[in-house]
């Protein structure tokens, strides 16, 4: 039986990406998104993936959302907690409102879609959980205390959980991606991107399909004595 496969944020960048190579593997793929109803059709047509919109940081809308999966494409077995945004700006000009939204959408979401899958997991004695984090969570960013508080979040809550769930069979790992060329990297003002790049030993932004491959890997049923782990995959930007 096929598994089923939960990519948060997974119709725009990574996350698409991600899905793309579960749904190519063989998994039954639910992609979710938050708001671009124009991104997640023109995904779902050219893929034949299933879009779900939920808001990640809302834990009712998960619970509704995972249980409209479970009913249409069966019990989760895989969760990529991918989805994720940015609120810029140095702590002296940051708002509540942009700590928050950051936090919830990052960190909390993990929370909230773990939660809502994890007896089914306990129950099944199988789970794969891939928890998205990043180089900024690892090395901190500057104008980023809300993004780099969630990111470096994630990996506590990772190791945290894994310890949970291994007697289980559930795996919990997070990938630290380094520079990706997304939307959310585009977003970077060209001067500034420039810099960043000079900084990546390989010398150019990685591609959401390298990511990708790092999932792919750590969800694979031959893959349960990995857990715990962090998986950076930065071009040697940083090395942990
Ligand atoms: N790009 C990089 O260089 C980089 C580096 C390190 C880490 N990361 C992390 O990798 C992940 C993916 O990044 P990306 O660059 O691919 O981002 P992206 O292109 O901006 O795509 C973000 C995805 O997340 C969804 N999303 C945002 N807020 C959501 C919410 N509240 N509920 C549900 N879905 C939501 C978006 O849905 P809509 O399409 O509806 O907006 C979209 O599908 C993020 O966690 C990011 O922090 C990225």
């Amino acid at each position: 039986m096929a598994r089923v496969a939960v990519v948060t944020g997974g119709t725009r960048g990574i996350g698409a990406a991600i899905a793309v190579a579960l749904d190519k593997a063989g998994y039954h793929v639910a992609a979710t998104y938050a708001g671009n109803d124009a991104a997640a059709f023109a995904f779902a047509e050219s893929t034949g993936i299933r879009v779900y919109k939920f808001d990640v940081s809302d834990f009712d809308a998960v619970q509704a959302g995972i249980a409209k999966i479970t009913a249409e494409l069966g019990p989760v077995d895989v969760v990529v907690n991918n989805a994720g945004i940015t609120r810029d700006g140095v702590l002296q000009r940051m708002t509540p409102q942009q700590w928050n939204d950051v936090i919830a959408t990052n960190l909390t979401s993990c929370f909230n879609l773990c939660r809502t899958v994890i007896d089914g997991m306990r129950e099944r004695g199988f789970g794969r959980i891939v928890n998205i984090g990043s180089i900024n969570g690892q090395a901190g960013q500057y104008g980023q205390v809300n993004y780099a508080a969630a990111k470096s979040g994630i990996h506590g809550f990772t190791k945290a959980l894994a310890q949970e769930g291994a007697a289980k069979g559930i795996t919990v790992n997070a990938i630290a991606p380094g520079y990706i060329d997304t939307d959310m990297v585009r977003a970077v003002p060209p001067n500034v991107l420039e810099k960043i790049v000079a900084r990546i030993p390989v010398g150019r932004l990685g591609k959401a399909e390298e990511i990708a491959r790092g999932v792919l890997f750590l969800v694979g049923d031959d893959a349960g004595f990995i857990t715990g782990s962090t998986l950076s995959i930065n071009g040697g930007q940083h090395m942990y």
